[in-house]
């Protein structure tokens, strides 16, 4: 039996690539605890991390009164009061921006908030006239792919590659000298630390962007899921960005609370007007733990330290050593380029002249038990297939050290056998 569904419905009806993957990737792993799974991007357990967070909800336990709160009591659409204002007191800190509680906003994740803001600045407009999002260095984030309702939501710009003098090691720049921000571009949206490439903008780059937008009275969306001032993940410096035009995601899940599903949005009182409507309408309220549990964090700034001593290093130190690794397993036999790792908890590995696309490399890594993201999924909103990025996967760095280490060497093993002309397994 089939129902008849709207075009809504059957946009999340039919499977897509990234949906289809997605399960297979789950299924892969379900009943396989000997499976390497560098395929996800959950964050990694770091127990000092850890500690702080159990620790903090004994606090919350042990004040039945916040407990009962915390668990028995819908927050604002917007958020949790209390949690609002020290977001913004900790921001206007740390950054002298000035906002008010007027600019930021809740959602369950930073997910849901960018659901909802890329069908704010993509379709059909009130004028009529048709809007799209446009992704300026593509490869990009791959949760952003079938988020937008409007089949032709998406825009993108191919990179200008750099590859980098030490023969493995290569950058993705966007390409500004091309870059137009036609009148059909509603907004311009960059994950920073990039994910999946690692890569972060410079600082210059993110305030040429910032230009051009506001010069189109456009916002500039920055998902800074992975970046300053938390989680911190980032081995450059890199500040976020603040203006009239701009909009910043933030999110819990990096500082190793995924499952509380909290996103914080900072951004124009527009906006967040807008963003607090959809929450009433798609939640009612967002979840309260990860702000109950986070907030006293903010209001002494503690959450820098935990980022600065505990966060960054732990994932600067795992990339180091999974590049380290992939230098030992890759040799100078294998073609390949790591793209420099500046932040997030990915690397991103270019094997020049693949003979086969990297989505079957995919397969058959995957029936030897180690998983990884081809490529091609991190590539949206082009006219024409880009075959750069079949030769391209993702790879986690976060999970454990045994796992990272017999990951790449088989990658290693099973790149030589497919140079070889060898047979899948
Ligand atoms: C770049 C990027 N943006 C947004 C998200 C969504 O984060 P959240 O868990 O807050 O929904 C992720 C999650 O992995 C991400 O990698």
């Amino acid at each position: 039996m089939q129902f008849k569904l709207s075009a809504f419905g059957d946009r999340y009806a039919t499977p897509s690539g990234i949906t289809a993957l997605m399960d297979d990737l789950g299924r892969a792993m379900s009943g396989h605890t000997d499976m390497f799974m560098l395929g996800g991007g959950n964050p990694a357990h770091i127990p000092a991390v850890e500690a702080v967070w159990r620790q903090r909800i004994g606090e919350i336990l042990a004040d039945g009164r916040a407990f009962d709160t915390m668990l028995g009591d819908y927050d604002t659409p917007q958020g949790n009061t209390g949690f609002l204002d020290d977001v913004v007191a900790f921001l206007n800190r740390r950054y002298g921006w000035g906002i008010s509680v007027d600019n930021v906003a809740i959602t369950n994740g930073a997910q849901t908030a960018l659901f909802c803001l890329m069908n704010f600045f993509s379709g059909p407009a009130v004028d009529g006239k048709q809007r799209r999002v446009l992704f300026p260095l593509m490869p990009e984030y791959i949760g952003y792919a079938d988020q937008a309702l409007d089949p032709k939501a998406y825009t993108a710009r191919l990179p200008r590659i750099e590859e980098c003098d030490d023969g493995h090691t290569f950058k993705y720049h966007i390409d500004f000298d091309t870059l137009e921000l036609s009148n059909e571009i509603g907004a311009v949206c960059i994950s920073r630390p990039c994910n999946p490439t690692g890569n972060v903008l410079s600082d210059g780059e993110v305030a040429e962007l910032a230009n051009r937008t506001a010069a189109r009275n456009i916002p500039l969306i920055v998902d800074n899921a992975y970046g300053a001032p938390f989680p911190g993940i980032l081995f450059t410096e890199a500040t976020p960005p603040w203006g009239e035009h701009t909009i910043l995601t933030f999110s819990l899940s990096k500082l190793g609370l995924p499952s509380t599903r909290t996103g914080i949005v900072v951004g124009p009182t527009q906006i967040i007007s807008a963003l607090t409507s959809m929450n009433s309408v798609l939640s009612l309220a967002s979840g309260g733990i990860g702000q109950a549990v986070v907030r006293p964090l903010l209001r002494n700034d503690a959450i820098l330290d935990l980022c600065r001593e505990s966060i960054r290093p732990f994932y600067e130190a795992k990339s180091l050593q999974a590049q380290a690794w992939i230098r030992e397993a890759f040799g100078n036999d294998i073609d390949y380029r790591v793209h420099k790792s500046e932040g997030a908890l990915f690397l991103w590995v270019w094997l020049k002249g693949l003979p086969i696309p990297a989505r079957k490399l995919y397969e058959r890594l995957k029936a030897r038990g180690v998983l990884i993201v081809p490529g091609e999924f991190f590539v949206f909103g082009l006219d024409a297939p880009w075959p750069h990025a079949s030769e391209c996967f993702r790879m986690t760095y976060s999970q454990a050290d045994h796992h990272v280490k017999a990951g790449i060497d088989l990658i290693a093993d099973e790149v030589r056998r497919v140079y070889r002309g060898a047979p899948a397994v």
